[in-house]
């Protein structure tokens, strides 16, 4: 009896290893049409790309390709300094317009001219922004082109530091800092990290991926303005003693993009996160939990005021029966663990009369669309997002790919970064979440004649 104990025990395991410890593999999925979606954000703005003197002016190339893949339309101004670190040449190439660099250029002035820049934009972007550029935007100078634009310029200004972390963090930049903010410049970044000088610290500048999602933040269309949404993310851990747990390798960073594009969409953000080494996105509200159990009990406390729930994180299935008291003594050559199964923090959410619109994800080795649609169903949830996992890719990636469903339909969100895929899974949520709202109120209505024909 005890033999089979220990063989159910090791199935267990062995199931649990599976679902949990497996390794990622990815299969790159086609996109078929969410770039539309995401497209309203940005799909026929007007982009002016300021770029000064740094060493991070290489990656506004990139920016440059990202936003016109987002449809923005894209122009460029650099200074002096910026042209000894990329060439015109390249921003010429990747904007497909002539890059802006002389004040006094009478052909310029007669084509586009500093007033025309200024007047064509709809945002404008200073990326990299060196220290001595933002220190000569706060005295308003205009003695070259980029900062007389950016002076003549009515559109909202947004400024992406880059500089070694002495120089952010020295008073003069950090007045110069909260001057701009006075005045609504947006300050985007900087990121934390190792520098180009061999340093660490903040003054890194946004990643392009980034900077593209906090400027379309600035033309969100609201989508979930005045929602309340709920998302989970990150691993959970199962303790085995004191010092020893179960968990798996999710990183947390397509929960935390969620979260972060769901408060870009307006909606007011709570973060349920197992642990992680992530920052929680701007505007979010984050409760750190460890356990399957702990995150099931804050979820539930808080779904009651809830619109919307997302169920990114990778709950564990199983926890350890029993957590020894001390530390295990690795006194045998095998071990066995007896496991017990975690509640369904999803499924208890969908459960809940008038709960929230539920979105659950389901990362799948084979049979994506039957498994995902499987879910769907027997959790209850309104809408799923799946994706391939195996070798390389999915947890721990920079990149990701989706499948949603709901029932009726279906899109395909093609491979690409995390927080883009994520703006684009908000935008698809929004329309089913406002779809089954209208639903639900036609249904109110309808309700009471019903009763009253009775
Ligand atoms: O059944 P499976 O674990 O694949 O379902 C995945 C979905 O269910 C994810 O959205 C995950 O966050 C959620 N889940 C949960 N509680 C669990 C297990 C999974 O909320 N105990």
């Amino acid at each position: 009896m005890e033999g089979c104990n220990n063989l159910h025990s090791l199935l267990l395991f062995f199931h649990f290893s599976l679902l949990v410890f497996t390794p990622v593999i990815f299969r790159v999925t086609q996109n078929i049409l969410l770039n539309s979606i995401i497209m309203n954000y940005l799909s026929g703005k007007h982009v002016l790309l300021g770029v000064t003197g740094g060493i991070a002016a290489y990656k506004s190339a990139e920016l440059i390709r990202q936003l016109r893949e987002q449809g923005a339309g894209v122009r460029v101004v650099m200074t002096r300094g910026a042209c000894e670190f990329i060439t015109p040449l390249t921003l010429q190439a990747l904007s497909g317009h002539p890059v802006h660099m002389e004040l006094l250029d009478s052909g310029a002035e007669a084509a586009m001219g500093h007033i025309e820049l200024a007047r064509w934009a709809d945002v404008m972007l200073v990326a990299p922004a060196t220290a001595d550029f933002m220190a000569r935007l706060v005295q308003g100078r205009a003695d070259d082109l980029l900062a007389a634009v950016c002076l003549a310029c009515e559109a909202p200004l947004a400024v992406a530091p880059a500089m070694n972390r002495v120089m952010w963090e020295s008073p003069a930049t950090r007045d110069n800092v909260s001057v701009l903010q006075d005045r609504g410049v947006r300050i985007m970044g900087p990121a934390e990290g190792p520098q180009a000088c061999g340093e660490t610290g903040p003054g890194r500048l946004l990643e392009p991926d980034a900077l593209v999602s906090a400027l379309s933040g600035l033309f969100n269309s609201g989508a979930l303005a005045g929602c309340r949404v709920l998302v989970t993310a990150g691993p959970t851990r199962e303790a085995i003693d004191p010092v020893r747990y179960i968990s798996n390798r999710s990183s947390g960073r397509m929960g935390f993009a969620v979260a972060g594009a769901a408060a870009e969409a307006g909606a007011q953000v709570t973060l349920v996160s197992g642990p992680v080494s992530l920052e929680a996105p701007a505007h979010v509200e984050r409760i750190n939990v460890e356990t399957a159990q702990a995150m099931y009990d804050r979820v539930l406390e808080l779904a009651a005021g809830i619109d919307i729930f997302i169920s990114v994180a990778a709950v564990a299935d199983y926890r350890p029966a029993s957590v020894a008291e001390q530390k295990i003594k690795t006194s045998t050559d095998t071990i066995t663990l007896e496991l017990q199964r975690n509640p369904d923090i999803l499924a208890a959410v969908a459960a809940l009369p008038g709960g929230p619109f539920t979105v659950g994800f389901a990362a799948e080795t084979e049979g994506l669309e039957s498994h995902a649609r499987g879910k769907l169903e027997a959790k209850g949830l309104d809408m799923i997002a799946a994706n391939e996992v195996g070798s390389q890719l999915g947890f721990e990636t920079e990149d990701n790919a989706l499948q949603v469903f709901w029932r009726g339909g279906s899109v395909t969100l093609a491979r690409t970064g995390k927080n883009r895929l994520a703006r684009q899974l908000i935008a698809t949520l929004a329309e089913r979440f406002t779809i089954s709202r209208k639903r639900d109120k036609v249904v109110n209505i309808m309700e009471p004649h019903a009763k009253d024909s009775a």
